[in-house]
């Protein structure tokens, strides 16, 4: 192990939901608890004799879901080589929710209360050769979250082997300086330690190579070593004529590093950075390497549906490949930071990310939230924020903060000072921004005057006032209505000092349950239901009129129904008129009869579109053409009578047809259709399958009639395991995990994550009525 080793604690994890005494013990009989994976999280599993996860005592009720926290243990084997001794020895996990103790051969390391920042522990002198045991105590009380946070180890966690003399677990820290077409100074700052009792002579050779592996630069620099002392080196590499990373070429390049003595390579790693620039100012707006770009924005959670908030990376990289392929340019990690996987996604897919600390400072939200470990915490996670994401250029904003309870008062300012100056000092290269609860209140400006940047949640109608009152003041709509979403739109398309605006929500999530829906939220509601692209990856209505507002040119012409009474099993929020207004509009997907009265009655058709025109037609018959334009908000809408067959929409641009939209009514189910996102993943334990089940007809049209759903059982053979189950139906009283879930609209979506050992998966889906549909997944070694 010449150069360091690390493992990938994901696979012999023992668990244990609740607490015991005496399990931090090296010696504690654990051979009962149960094997699971990590990254895991216990709150989305079913509770012990039931068949789903939800509780109708649940203290957190809606906020969580209805799913339960409290405390749990996890222990993990360690076999370390012989030559331990002379290594060091690191503990890294990228998160734990939250308040997670942990001890190494029954040694207390620490406690880290935060549950969304990485930590990693020098256990050296905790550890020796042979069997080593790590436990690890979890405690998620009840209300510590607005939203669903799930519990556990929620990221991965890795072991990294290492000589005594090494670059800092954290890395270097990369910028990027005199960026212009020839060429582009890379700056790395490289803390080496010497973990020795003896002075070294080390040299650290840098090298940045291309995407395609060519070196492109080079640097080397002889040091001596204090004994046990760390001691930045700072190197310039010269890039010439750099590829710049972008939205739209995300060029990456990476920097590999070694560290030797007397020729000898004890430590090495690699680094991925890009090189652009970025510049925030109330004329000109947000320019990204020069040229002027708008965030088009979304907020999102950090669960991920049917794992529930387990943080595996390729469900990560997922979302962030289902907002781009929705049109999105930004997004905002609401309101925790990103995990490393969603920013190196970012990274290669060409995504810009607000990277955000906190859900709240000193002052807290909810009984048990971090607040209660604020004040002796705060600067080693904003650290740890930074030190996770400063190399990544898709991260253009540090936010410090969402909506923070006292930022009314003195107090609040005051502490945003703090923590702005304490983010400026680690990363002068971005700026600072938090969202202000603008909307409703009033005395913030000394607090947004302590931000470079300042969040506008839910208040467009202030952008225009305030920058009258401060000219130089960058905004953005940190959170804005899915419903409003032209309101919010117009004026970040026209204000040059607005640079972006981010909805709440892009992607659904669990807790926070209803908000999308109703004021009422009673058990077993657990899906927020404001995103506007549903939770198994479906997007709704509003995803489509955005990529219209955004003239994306994706879905240039696109139609949906109306449908008051569509989600049937849900109650009816209009007739309670309360609604809140984070809603989604009543529209559906599919030409289909309601029944009842409502098929003899003209049915609203509303059509979003980029062209000039558009025209409706039902079984060829033309029911109008209409504008569409910037004073129509893109949009119009048509009443006609619903007829089965075929509905049309036509766009024309200058009069001539350039796109359209078509539905057939759907028959009765005929078959289940399975569609893969991959058909390859990789042996490592943690790569992922999403299978999408859809209820067809016999012509193939998707059946979405909630009065057909079917229960469906999902049996996983072979080289991989099920991972999760969901269907996007907010009040399902259903497993995720036991692989019988039923269809929400014709539709539910299995996540099947691969095992250690190559070979073939084989998928079975069946329902007693309709014939059995499978499909195989080849699990291998992948290169990366
Ligand atoms: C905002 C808050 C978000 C979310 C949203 C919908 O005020 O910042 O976290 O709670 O409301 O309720």
């Amino acid at each position: 192990m010449a150069h360091g080793e690390t493992i990938t604690l994901n696979d012999n994890w023992r668990f244990l939901r609740g607490d015991v005494a005496g399990a931090e013990q090296p010696g504690f009989d654990d051979t009962q608890w149960r094997q699971v994976l990590v990254p895991h999280d216990w709150s989305i599993e079913d509770l012990p004799g039931q068949t789903h996860p939800f509780s109708k005592d649940s203290i957190s009720k809606e906020s969580q879901g209805y799913m339960l926290g409290g405390v749990g243990w996890y222990r993990r084997t360690l076999s370390l080589p012989d030559d331990v001794a002379v290594k060091t020895v690191l503990l890294d996990f990228e998160a734990v929710y939250m308040d997670a103790q942990v001890w190494v051969n029954g040694q207390l390391v620490t406690r880290h209360p935060y549950g969304y920042t990485q930590f990693i522990l020098d256990v050296s002198q905790q550890v020796h050769a042979g069997k080593n045991v790590v436990a690890v105590r979890v405690d998620n009380p009840e209300l510590s979250s607005r939203w669903y946070s799930g519990s556990g180890i929620i990221r991965p966690a890795h072991l990294h082997i290492v000589d005594k003399v090494h670059v800092d677990p954290w890395g270097s820290t990369i910028t990027t300086l005199d960026i212009s077409a020839s060429r582009a100074k890379v700056r790395a700052v490289t803390p080496v330690i010497n973990a020795n009792d003896a002075s070294v002579d080390a040299r650290l050779i840098s090298r940045v190579v291309n995407a395609r592996g060519v070196e492109v630069a080079r640097q080397e620099a002889e040091t001596p070593l204090a004994a046990a002392a760390s001691r930045d080196i700072e190197q310039e590499l010269d890039v010439s004529k750099p590829l710049l990373w972008s939205t739209e070429t995300p060029n990456l390049y990476t920097l590999i590093q070694e560290v030797r003595i007397n020729g000898r390579v004890l430590d090495s790693r690699s680094t991925r950075f890009g090189i652009r620039s970025l510049s925030f100012d109330a004329k000109r707006g947000f320019l990204l390497n020069g040229k002027h770009v708008l965030l088009r924005g979304g907020n999102i959670h950090h669960d991920n549906y049917m794992l529930g908030a387990a943080g595996i990376a390729r469900a990560d990289v997922r979302k962030v490949e289902m907002l781009k392929a929705a049109g999105y340019n930004a997004i905002r990690s609401a309101h925790n930071p990103a995990s490393k996987a969603l920013l190196d996604a970012a990274d290669e897919l060409g995504m810009l990310v607000i990277d955000e600390a906190f859900d709240m400072w000193s002052v807290k939200k909810n009984k048990n939230d971090y607040a209660r470990f604020f004040k002796d915490n705060w600067s080693r996670d904003l650290r740890s924020l930074i030190a996770a994401g400063r190399n990544h250029p898709s991260v253009i904003l540090w936010s410090i903060g969402n909506e923070i309870p006292n930022m009314t008062l003195p107090a609040g300012a005051s502490e945003a000072q703090q923590l702005a100056e304490t983010v400026r000092a680690l990363d002068p290269t971005r700026p600072v921004t938090s969202s202000a609860h603008i909307f409703g209140f009033s005395g913030t400006d000394e607090f947004i005057n302590k931000l470079d940047v300042a969040g506008y949640n839910y208040n467009p109608d202030r952008y225009l006032e305030d920058h009258e009152k401060f000219p130089n003041r960058v905004m953005y709509g940190s959170e804005s209505f899915s419903a409003q979403a032209f309101n919010y739109w117009y004026p970040t398309y026209s204000m040059p000092w607005v640079i972006g605006d981010f909805v709440w929500a892009s992607i659904d999530y669990l807790g926070e349950a209803g908000l999308g829906w109703s004021t009422d939220s009673p058990y077993p509601w657990h899906l927020s239901m404001s995103g506007e692209i549903d939770a198994t990856g479906l997007l709704r209505p509003a995803a489509y009129y955005r990529q219209v507002l955004w003239r994306t040119g994706l879905n240039p012409v696109c139609a949906f129904i109306e449908s008051p009474q569509v989600e049937g099993s849900l109650p009816n929020r209009l007739a309670r008129g309360q609604f809140k207004r984070w809603e989604q509009p009543d529209l559906i997907d599919s030409w289909q009869a309601l029944g009842g009265v409502g098929d003899f009655f003209d049915r609203k058709v509303v059509v979003y579109s980029e062209n000039d025109e558009v025209e409706l037609f039902v079984n060829g018959l033309s029911k109008g053409r209409k504008p569409v334009n910037l004073a129509s908000e893109y949009k119009t809408e048509f009443w006609v009578r619903y007829k089965a067959g075929e509905m049309k929409v036509v766009g024309y641009n200058r009069g001539k047809p350039v796109s359209q939209w078509v539905y057939q009514t759907p028959g009765k189910p005929a078959a289940i259709r399975l569609s893969v996102d991959r058909s390859k993943i990789n042996a490592d334990g943690d790569d992922l399958v999403y299978i999408t089940a859809e209820l067809i007809d016999a012509k193939g049209v998707r059946v979405t009639r909630e009065k057909e759903d079917k229960l469906l059982t999902f049996k996983v053979n072979g080289a991989a395991i099920l991972a999760g189950v969901g269907n996007g139906n907010p009040v399902a009283l259903e497993s995720f995990q036991s692989g019988q879930r039923s269809t929400y609209h014709g539709r539910a979506v299995a996540v099947i994550r691969a095992g250690k050992n190559t070979g073939t998966s084989t998928v079975e889906v069946s329902t007693p009525d309709l014939p059995t549909a499978s499909t195989s997944i080849e699990v291998s070694r992948l290169s990366h």
